[in-house]
């Protein structure tokens, strides 16, 4: 699960189940914040919060002012989800009424994504009238209330009020992201496989691409709600179900008309396929019986799609790959800038794991400002999803923030 999650642990003896809760989001890949009121601190050290999440803790609304950053709105940008455990009456009672006076209440207000709330406190606390009206005014607004478990409480009573499992919350906080169609509305244009270049009505010029991570990458695109476009060439992988339209393509030329008829409307196009930089100039008519010693094929050159793109872009995030064998950042970056990209996916296509043919790959994206990311060997499944979430932080306008980001 690669996703911004930020945790509000408010003052209840639960705290500590907490630092259970963002090891384990940590370790599924999620890069996890934590912010605390003043009175959690009195039952978890923030430094116990640091070490596990490697994040800084936010706690204090008004910090050193040498460094200062409207912690509140940059928190709640970061976060895809805010899970807030445990949660207690006085922290239902604030949220219910939009109080905001620290900054966990501050940057609740200023979030308008996922909300899941776990309170735990006494039983009676919990079935007071007053939590009770105020729990049904936060579910009413979307806010997800996962229920306490029944047992022993810390007051020495038992019923219901316990914070539930570690493992329940993580699930739970899973089912929420999984069900969210973070890409609802809008149109990607993916390309995938390989083109063929006709030689003759027999023969062909090809290239190794399977067509896997175009494939990929439509999936997660199509899994994400979007409406997914997908033009592949030559491919030995089935296109996924749910897909807007699908476009079975030979040649460049053909991919090319293709690609050109759906990008207007389009919102992102990535372009995955492996296109042949030349055609043959005039292919024969009939099968080229075997005769002469030699034989020459003159090539012609194919048109760029994904430059011609870059120079029809208007608001359309363009994503490019790079299958190199040797200066591989190099002749990234050159793409990147000559085709008007918003980043480019660069990869070893002779390193043992990566390129044609595998279901893994090891790479690298590069963005307009310099940055590179570079990843360990994957599946083109993870990879998929990696260039996919970054396509939805551009599209939705959202600062992307590579792990271990400090507001
Ligand atoms: N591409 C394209 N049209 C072409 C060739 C490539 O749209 N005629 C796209 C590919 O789909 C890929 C990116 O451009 O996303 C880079 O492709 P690549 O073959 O690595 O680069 P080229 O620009 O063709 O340069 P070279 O082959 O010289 O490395």
């Amino acid at each position: 699960m690669e996703k911004n999650i930020l945790i509000g642990v408010t003052g209840g003896i639960a705290a500590y189940k907490v630092v259970e809760v963002a090891s384990r989001l940590k370790k599924s890949g999620a890069n996890v914040k934590i912010m605390m009121t003043r009175n959690a601190t009195e039952f978890v050290s923030p430094r116990t919060f640091q070490e596990i999440t490697g994040n800084a803790v936010s706690v204090e609304m008004f910090g050193d002012a040498a460094n200062f950053h409207v912690a509140h709105v940059a928190l709640a940008n970061f976060a895809d989800l805010i899970l807030i455990a445990p949660a207690t009456a006085n922290f239902l009672a604030k949220m219910a009424h939009g109080i905001a006076d620290d900054l966990l209440t501050t940057t609740i207000l200023a979030f308008d994504g996922k909300i899941l709330v776990a309170p735990a406190m006494n039983t009676k606390m919990y079935e007071n009238p007053a939590t009770q009206a105020n729990l049904s005014v936060l579910k009413a607004r979307g806010v997800k209330i996962l229920e306490p478990n029944t047992g022993n409480l810390a007051c020495g009573t038992s019923g219901k009020g316990r914070l539930p499992e570690p493992e329940e919350i993580c699930a739970e906080i899973e089912k929420i992201l999984a069900e969210e169609q973070i890409l609802a509305g809008k149109k990607i244009i993916v390309t995938a496989g390989g083109t063929l270049e006709a030689i003759d009505p027999v023969r062909y010029i090809g290239n190794r691409s399977s067509g896997r991570m175009g494939c990929e990458i439509a999936k997660f695109a199509v899994e994400s709600g979007a409406d997914v476009v997908l033009i592949s060439g030559k491919a030995e992988i089935e296109p996924p179900n749910g897909l807007k339209s699908f476009f079975k393509v030979e040649s460049a030329l053909e991919m090319r008309e293709k690609v050109l008829n759906e990008f207007e409307t389009a919102d992102c196009v990535i372009m995955s396929a492996a296109v042949a930089d030349y055609r043959v100039k005039s292919p024969a008519a009939q099968k080229i019986k075997k005769s002469a010693e030699n034989l020459t094929l003159e090539l012609v050159k194919n048109p760029d799609i994904l430059r011609e793109l870059g120079n029809l872009k208007k608001n359309q995030v363009l994503v490019g790959f790079a299958a190199e064998t040797q200066n591989i950042l190099d002749y990234a970056r050159k793409k990147l800038v000559e085709k008007n990209l918003d980043f480019i996916v660069a990869n070893d296509v002779t390193a043992e794991g990566a390129g044609f043919g595998v279901s893994t790959n090891i790479a690298s994206i590069i963005w307009r400002d310099g940055e590179i990311e570079t990843f360990p060997l994957m599946s083109k499944a993870e990879l998929a999803e990696k260039i996919v979430l970054r396509v939805e932080k551009l599209l939705n306008d959202k600062k992307f923030f590579p792990v271990g980001f400090n507001q």
